[in-house]
C-alpha cells in the first residue's frame, strides 16, 4: 500500500529539518542518530544519517583536523544535508564540530527555521572512559595531534535547541526528547 505523501508529512511535521548533533567523540552522536533515524523510518518520514566518521571516508576524504578543514567538512556536511531538506528528507548530522563559528555557518546554510541543534554535552571524563575507538588513549600517548577535548578546543554551544547528557540519560529517553523537539511522536 503507498504510504502518505511527502506533503502530507509536512501537514503532520512541519518542514523537513536537520537535527545537529554536536559533541565530544564518544559522546553518544552516532548512536542517537541511528535511534533517532530508526523512529522517524518507522512513521514513515524519509531521513538520512550524516555522519562525520563514515563521510570522512567519502564526500570529505581529502580532509584532516585543522581548524580550516574542520569548518570545510562542515560546510560540505550543511550543504549536503539542506539539498535533503529542500527534497523533504529528513537529516540527521553526527559530527563532532567543535567551533561555535562552524556550527553559525551551518544554520545560515540550512536556514534557522530548519536547524534544530542538539548538544551532547556528556563530559570529557565519561567520553575517554568509553573510549569506544581507543582514540583517547592514543590523544594521550601523543599519537594523535589536534585530538578534540584534548589537544584541540571543543566550545559548547552557547544556544543548543536541546541539551542531553548522554552520561546520565539513557538512549530511549535522548530519543524520545529529539523526537518531542521535532514534534514528532515519540
Ligand atoms: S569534526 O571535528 O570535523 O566535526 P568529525 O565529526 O567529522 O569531526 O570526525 C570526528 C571523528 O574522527 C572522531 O569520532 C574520531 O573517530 C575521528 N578522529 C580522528 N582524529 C581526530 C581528531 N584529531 N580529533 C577528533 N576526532 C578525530
Amino acid at each position: 500500500m503507498p504510504g502518505p505523501l511527502p506533503s502530507q508529512w509536512r501537514h503532520r511535521y512541519g518542514m523537513s529539518r536537520t537535527v545537529w548533533l554536536t559533541g565530544l567523540s564518544g559522546s553518544g552522536k552516532s548512536t542517537l542518530a541511528l535511534a533517532v533515524s530508526e523512529s522517524l523510518h518507522m512513521q514513515g518520514l524519509a531521513c538520512v544519517v550524516l555522519d562525520g566518521d563514515v563521510l570522512r571516508r567519502s564526500l570529505c576524504r581529502n580532509l584532516g583536523f585543522s581548524a580550516a578543514d574542520r569548518s570545510e567538512n562542515v560546510r560540505r556536511v550543511a550543504q549536503v544535508a539542506s539539498l535533503f531538506n529542500q527534497a523533504g528528507a529528513m537529516a540527521i548530522v553526527a559530527m563532532i564540530s567543535p567551533l561555535t563559528a562552524d556550527r553559525d555557518t551551518a544554520r545560515s546554510i540550512l536556514g534557522a527555521h530548519r536547524m534544530l541543534e542538539v548538544y551532547l554535552s556528556t563530559p570529557l571524563e565519561v567520553c575517554e572512559r568509553r573510549d569506544p575507538k581507543g582514540l583517547y588513549q592514543r590523544a594521550r600517548a601523543g599519537e594523535i595531534a589536534d585530538f578534540t577535548g584534548i589537544s584541540a578546543p571543543y566550545q559548547a554551544p552557547p544556544h543548543a535547541q536541546l541539551v542531553l547528557n548522554t552520561g546520565e540519560l539513557a538512549l530511549p529517553d535522548c530519543t524520545s526528547l529529539v523526537l518531542q523537539a521535532l514534534n514528532a511522536p515519540s
